[in-house]
Formats: C-alpha cells, sequence, structure tokens
C-alpha cells in the first residue's frame, strides 16, 4: 500500500506534466504523438497500481459506469501470473454485456480473491479456472433459486474452479468474516466476506455452488446500468470535455510532495486561479493565519506528516468557516471518512488525477458555494 502511494505521487506529476505539455502542442506537431505515448504509458502504470492497491485491499472508490469484458481483458495478465504454470485460465466473454456501474478497483479485488481461492485450492495441483460472463434478463434472474436477486437485467460474472470443492458443513460459512480452513498466517479469511459486502453494495448478489470432488462455481449477478443512463452520462462527459473550466478565486493548495505540488499549482494558475502553496500542514497555518479572508477553496493532501489533511481542514475551518475543501489522496476515500476529524462539505479527487479531472474538481468546488 505505502509504495503504491509513492508511485500514485510520481505518476501524477508524469501525467500532469504530460497534460501541460500536450495543452502546449497541436495534435499536428511531431512531439504531440510522443507526448501522448508518454501520458498513455503512464496511465497504463496507474492502472497496474490500481490493480496492487485493489489486491493489498487498499483501493480508492471511484464507482463509475464500466464494462466487465475490458475490466476482466485487464486483469487477464495478472490473474495469468497469480494463478502460475499449473493452472489453465480459460476466458469467454458474453457477447453485448450490459454496462455496470461500478468501483473498478473493488470488482477486482473480488474477481482477484475468488481467482486466489481456487489456487489455494488446487494446492498445487493441475487445474482449471475459467471465468465467463453472461446477460442474464430479469426472467431468468427471478427464475434462478437464489435467495435474492437484483429485480431488473443483470451481468452474470462465473468463476469456476475444477479443484476439490467445498464441504456441505463449511459451505454455509464461507462468506462469514474470518472463516478460513487456511493455516494461521495464510489466510484472514476475510477475502469473501469483502467479497460479499462488495457485491451487496453494488446492488448485486455472489453465490457459490459446489460439491466436494466437483469444484466450486462462484456466480457473480449486477444489475446493468439502463441504456439511458449510459447515454445521459456519456452526453454529460462530452459536455465537459468542451467545458470552461476556466475559474478565478484563491486556492490554498497543501501537498507535501514537491512533483505534485508544482504540477497541481501550474495547472490552476494556467486556468486563472489564484495559488497559495504550502508543503505541509505548518506552512498551511501560517499562510491561513494572515490571509485566511482571502481563501476560498482548500485543496489537500490527506497523509501528510505532522498531522492529516482532516485535521488540519478542521482548523482552517474554525477560523473560516463554510471555506471548502479538496481532498487528494492515493487512499482510499472510505478509509479517510473514518476519520475522527469530521470536516464539513468536502470533495475528494484520487491520485493519480489529469489537469482535466483537475480543474473539473475545483470548478465543481465553485459552483457549489
Ligand atoms: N474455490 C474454492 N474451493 C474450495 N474452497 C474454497 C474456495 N473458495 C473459498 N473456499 C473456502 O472458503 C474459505 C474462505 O475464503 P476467503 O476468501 O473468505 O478467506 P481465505 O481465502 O481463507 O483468506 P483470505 O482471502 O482472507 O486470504 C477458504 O478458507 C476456503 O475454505
Ligand atoms: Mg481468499
Amino acid at each position: 500500500g505505502g509504495i503504491a502511494h509513492d508511485f500514485n505521487n510520481l505518476l501524477t506529476a508524469i501525467i500532469g506534466y504530460s497534460d501541460l505539455l500536450l495543452s502546449r502542442h497541436d495534435a499536428g506537431d511531431p512531439s504531440f504523438s510522443d507526448i501522448h505515448q508518454i501520458k498513455q504509458n503512464a496511465n497504463r502504470a496507474a492502472n497496474l497500481v490500481r490493480q496492487l492497491l485493489a489486491f493489498s485491499r487498499q483501493q480508492t472508490l471511484q464507482p463509475a459506469v464500466i464494462s466487465i469484458t475490458d475490466m476482466l481483458a485487464e486483469l487477464h495478465n495478472l490473474l495469468r501470473r497469480l494463478l502460475g504454470q499449473h493452472i489453465e485460465l480459460t476466458m469467454t466473454h458474453g457477447r453485448n454485456l450490459g454496462q455496470v456501474k461500478a468501483d473498478q478497483g473493488q470488482l477486482e479485488n473480488v474477481i482477484i480473491n475468488l481467482a486466489v481461492n481456487a489456487r489455494d485450492a488446487l494446492a498445487g495441483n493441475k487445474g482449471r479456472l475459467s471465468i465467463r460472463t453472461a446477460n442474464i434478463s430479469a426472467e431468468q434472474a427471478q427464475s434462478l433459486d437464489h435467495s435474492w436477486m437484483p429485480s431488473g437485467d443483470c451481468v452474470m460474472i462465473e468463476v469456476a474452479d475444477d479443484g476439490p470443492g467445498i464441504p456441505k458443513a463449511v459451505i454455509g460459512k464461507i462468506f462469514e468474516p474470518f472463516f478460513t480452513t487456511k493455516e494461521v498466517g495464510k489466510g484472514t479469511g476475510l477475502g469473501l466476506s469483502t467479497a460479499y459486502g462488495i457485491i451487496k453494495q453494488q446492488g448485486g448478489n455472489i453465490h457459490v455452488q459446489s460439491e466436494v470432488g466437483e469444484g466450486a462455481t462462484f456466480r457473480i449477478y449486477l444489475p446493468v446500468y439502463a441504456e439511458e443512463e449510459v447515454q445521459a452520462e456519456n452526453g454529460e462527459v462530452q459536455l465537459e470535455a468542451g467545458a470552461d473550466l476556466t475559474g478565478n478565486g484563491v486556492i490554498l493548495l497543501v501537498e507535501d510532495e514537491d512533483p505534485v505540488r508544482a504540477f497541481a499549482s501550474r495547472a490552476l494558475s494556467g486556468k486563472g486561479y489564484t495559488v497559495l502553496e504550502a508543503d505541509g500542514p505548518d506552512q498551511a497555518l501560517e499562510i491561513v493565519e494572515t490571509r485566511a479572508d482571502e481563501i476560498d477553496l482548500v485543496i489537500s493532501d490527506v497523509v501528510m506528516p505532522g498531522m492529516d489533511g482532516a485535521r488540519l481542514m478542521k482548523i482552517i475551518q474554525q477560523k473560516s468557516p463554510g471555506i471548502r475543501a479538496i481532498f487528494i489522496s492515493g487512499y482510499a476515500e472510505n478509509a479517510f471518512r473514518d476519520s475522527d476529524e469530521l470536516v464539513e462539505d468536502y470533495l475528494f479527487l484520487p491520485k493519480p488525477f489529469t489537469l482535466k479531472q483537475l480543474a473539473a474538481r475545483v470548478k465543481e468546488a465553485f459552483a457549489d458555494r
């Protein structure tokens, strides 16, 4: 988790500076495609970091309309490597699979845990893991003999192995937190309970079917995100692409990572804002001491030495009530929500972010005032 966090800071700077360069070159310029390559590769690295965070269960929450087919295709290499040579991996993608709205990192987390469970069950023996997706109509979903199902059309993700299967005495307990049949130190027993929580949170269901000697089949059902909603959302994105992201106002930017701060400051100045930079909570409080009245918005990192972003914001809000905040972080938003410092009115921007995402968030913060 910690290393991934450092990587996110580096990638934020690489993606950010690529964006700044791109905005100064025309699409026809020979340098444009080179810079674009740098940005795309940094984005791929960011994807990899997200998968690592999913694996260590520390990912950032970002619900979005996603394609399960693309997600699984992206996961293929990582799964291949996790499963090792003895296990054959097959993926069968359903045709015209419906789209779902979910947090990609969390869903990856679920699939990875199911695959790792199958690998562990096979215990070094030769075996197969097959991942299959399909559309399930509302009628089909209701006709299945499952305790509870989403009411509309669903997308199903099936993860099946040909390992030893799950004994009757055990199968009812596998989704319970801390239930594990693995040796002490090998498993926490949180994999499936986390998976269950995640799928329920997305309005879906996860179901297991297994007999001793016949392998185990896990099926995830997620509600399809309705076509009209997808279109509305895509329309919004297109609107955003051409949207005016300039503005004015005074922003206090608190970030201890120099490259991230430098990029964010340049990006926001370029959009017309006045940026006061602080390299940490101490400097931020010094600035607030003399210029609190001028500041419209605080953008702050969450994890900083000395004092976390929530604590800092609490102190600033005591001096200037109603001041808005955007927190930027490579850590999960919900981890931060558990903090005992309750900050009013904040937006969240996960790292790494692009120039456009940053500018859009700031615009949003100013619009809400
Ligand atoms: N594919 C499978 N085949 C056989 N048994 C399984 C399979 N998947 C899960 N189980 C059983 O369910 C138990 C709980 O799984 P879960 O993923 O919640 O925890 P874990 O894998 O033991 O530990 P963790 O995932 O936290 O490292 C496992 O210990 C195992 O007994
Ligand atoms: Mg597990």
